[in-house]
């Protein structure tokens, strides 16, 4: 039986504006609910015995296209959750760190983001990964731009090690609410993994459902395209 390692997971926090709305409500009341599921579970990877790395993917370079008002939204709770997290991180020894053209952002925001990834540089626990406006295409052109200036071969390997992402390849992707697409995130660091797409809207997503998932993942045969 299969007893795979989960090293990096990676998720796809989708489904807040439908949990909202299926409720009545706005749909930034589901940002604020997903927020807090943000802390569960980083909280529950932090305690995991094999997991280095957390990758979420909270706010996408396509993400623009949403109402003014939506993004300010987000950006503000953003900006609170950060400074709320602190505490979380130096309780649980995460290290934060942001992927992604965060230079979009307000100058208080982009310093937030820089001020947290300082603080918490030293953390030797979980590395949480938060992709802000992120997109993997941008990300794949920039990385070999970058490798082009610098006169580095482009490579499978340099491309991996230069990707604003060199935290290993991801063993497992999670995507909440039903929707079964990638949206442009980790496309490179996604070529091997497990996916698992679960109906759950993010807002109700628990360390339970998160469980019986990496249960399921260490069950599967990852074959890497050798046959065993
Ligand atoms: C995910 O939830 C959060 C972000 C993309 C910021 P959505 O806001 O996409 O929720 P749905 O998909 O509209 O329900
Ligand atoms: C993907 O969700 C981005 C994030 C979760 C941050 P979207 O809701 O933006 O994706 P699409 O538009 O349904 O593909
Ligand atoms: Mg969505």
């Amino acid at each position: 039986m299969a007893n795979n390692k989960l090293k990096h997971l990676a998720i796809i926090m989708d489904g807040n504006g439908r949990w909202a709305e299926n409720r009545g409500l706005k749909r930034v009341e589901g940002h604020k609910k997903g927020a807090e599921v943000v802390r569960d579970i980083t909280t529950y990877a932090s305690n995991h015995h094999s997991i280095e790395t957390l990758t979420l993917y909270a706010f996408s370079s396509e993400n623009w296209k949403r109402p003014r008002l939506e993004i300010e939204f987000l950006m503000k709770l953003l900006d609170n959750w950060l400074k709320n997290e602190l505490e979380t991180y130096h309780k649980h020894s995460i290290r934060f760190q942001a992927i992604g053209d965060i230079s979009k952002f307000s100058k208080k925001l982009q310093k937030r983001i820089y001020d947290t990834q300082e603080a918490t540089k030293n953390n030797k626990g979980l590395i949480q990964v938060l992709a802000l406006n992120y997109g993997a295409r941008y990300e794949i052109v920039d990385t070999i731009n970058r490798l082009i200036k610098d006169n580095i071969e482009i490579s499978e390997d340099n491309i991996s090690t230069h990707l604003q992402t060199p935290y290993s390849d991801i063993d497992l992707l999670i995507r909440t609410s039903g929707e079964e697409r990638i949206s442009n995130f980790l496309l490179w660091q996604l070529s091997y993994s497990e996916i698992f797409f679960t109906q759950t809207l993010w807002p109700d997503f628990n360390p339970q459902e998160l469980e019986y998932i990496i249960e399921n993942f260490k069950n599967r045969k990852r074959r890497f395209g050798a046959i065993f």
